[in-house]
């Protein structure tokens, strides 16, 4: 086949993938794509892993929109990377305006991750066990974990998951990482003092939620100096926005960046796999969060492919 999964696979890649989300699929036609195992084969859960979804009160699991997704990745023959266990945002109120001791909130996460984990074992090919930990500046993000527990919730989360599914990779995700920087290196050092605490750690997700024309330059070596330390990793949730509306030139130059940031895996050895967060502006997060900003896929509205896609084939070929 000549989709990106196939292609992806052809050079050596463990997959090429993509988020969806439960509300998308009733819609046939994007179905179509999604379920095309030569373009995809590895789907992302977009919300319905999350923890206001799985555990919306203390002790009451919910796994219905995340079983649709894992039904349909084993239908499909897909890998499937669980999102997420421990993240600050689409937390339900309980856990973030929680007045937890250090123990109680211990229990909670070991409690959660270890349910949400089991639940999925034998399914999941990797798990964002921490997302988003660092602010920009490399400094800990404060939210209920840190704050309660300092630097400890992460090595607390991470034994959970292992516990729970010794065969799913586990990994650290963010965002503003991919360049050489202070949140880079907090990343780097974090890992480091994992390691040599004999705490597990498979991976380092690289979010790549980028800029049309802003692609960073370091992207490649910035990947190195994780894969150097005997990681994975992966492009967990890739897509290149631009200010609309676009233009043939705006179009042209995220082809390019798309084909850039593809070649940077390519040329790591260690990189195993590239994820769109959701592959066809239809269902992108971008404009809602980013007004006047849009067109960040490789697919447009319409389910047609954009420049974008040659530019992905270009780099996997
Ligand atoms: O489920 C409710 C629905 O009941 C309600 O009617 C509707 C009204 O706004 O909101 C629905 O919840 C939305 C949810 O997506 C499900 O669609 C939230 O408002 C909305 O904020 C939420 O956005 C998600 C976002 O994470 C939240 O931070 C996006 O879909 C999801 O793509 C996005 O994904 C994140 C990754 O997890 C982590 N990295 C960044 C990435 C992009 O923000």
């Amino acid at each position: 086949g000549s989709g990106l999964n196939s292609l992806a696979k052809a050079a050596g890649k463990v997959y090429f993938g993509t988020a969806t989300d439960n509300g998308e699929l009733s819609d046939q036609p994007y179905t179509a794509i999604l379920d095309n195992i030569n373009e995809f084969g590895q789907i992302t859960p977009a919300n319905s892993m999350k923890w206001d979804a799985t555990e919306p009160t203390r002790g009451t699991f919910t796994f219905s929109g995340g079983d649709q997704i894992a039904n349909l990745a084993k239908t499909n023959g897909q890998l499937l990377r669980g999102h997420n266990c421990v993240w600050y945002n689409q937390l339900p109120s309980w856990v973030s305006n929680g007045q937890f001791t250090a123990a109680d909130l211990t229990d909670v996460i070991q409690t959660h991750c270890g349910t949400l984990v089991g639940h999925y074992k034998g399914q999941v090919y990797s798990w964002d066990v921490i997302n988003e930990p660092f602010n920009d500046d490399g400094t800990w993000r404060s939210d209920v974990f840190y704050n309660t527990l300092g630097t400890q919730y992460v090595p607390i989360a991470l034994k959970a998951a292992r516990a729970a599914d010794p065969n799913a990779k586990l990994y650290i995700n963010d965002y503003n990482i991919e360049q050489q920087g202070a949140k880079a290196t907090a990343m780097l050092n974090l890992v480091k003092q994992l390691q040599a605490d004999g705490v597990p750690i498979d991976g380092v997700g690289f979010q790549c939620h980028f800029i049309v024309g802003e692609v960073p330059g370091t992207f490649q070596q910035t990947l190195e100096q994780f894969t150097a330390l005997g990681l994975e990793v992966a492009i967990t949730e890739l897509d290149i926005r631009m200010t609309l509306p676009a233009t043939s030139a705006s179009l042209a130059q995220q082809q390019k960046d798309y084909q850039t940031v593809v070649q940077a895996c390519m040329n790591v050895k260690g990189c195993v796999g590239i994820t769109l967060w959701d592959f066809t502006d239809k269902y992108s997060w971008v404009p809602s969060t980013f007004s006047g900003q849009g067109e960040a896929c490789p697919w447009d509205q319409n389910l047609q492919k954009k420049p974008a896609y040659s530019g992905i084939t270009a780099a996997l070929a």
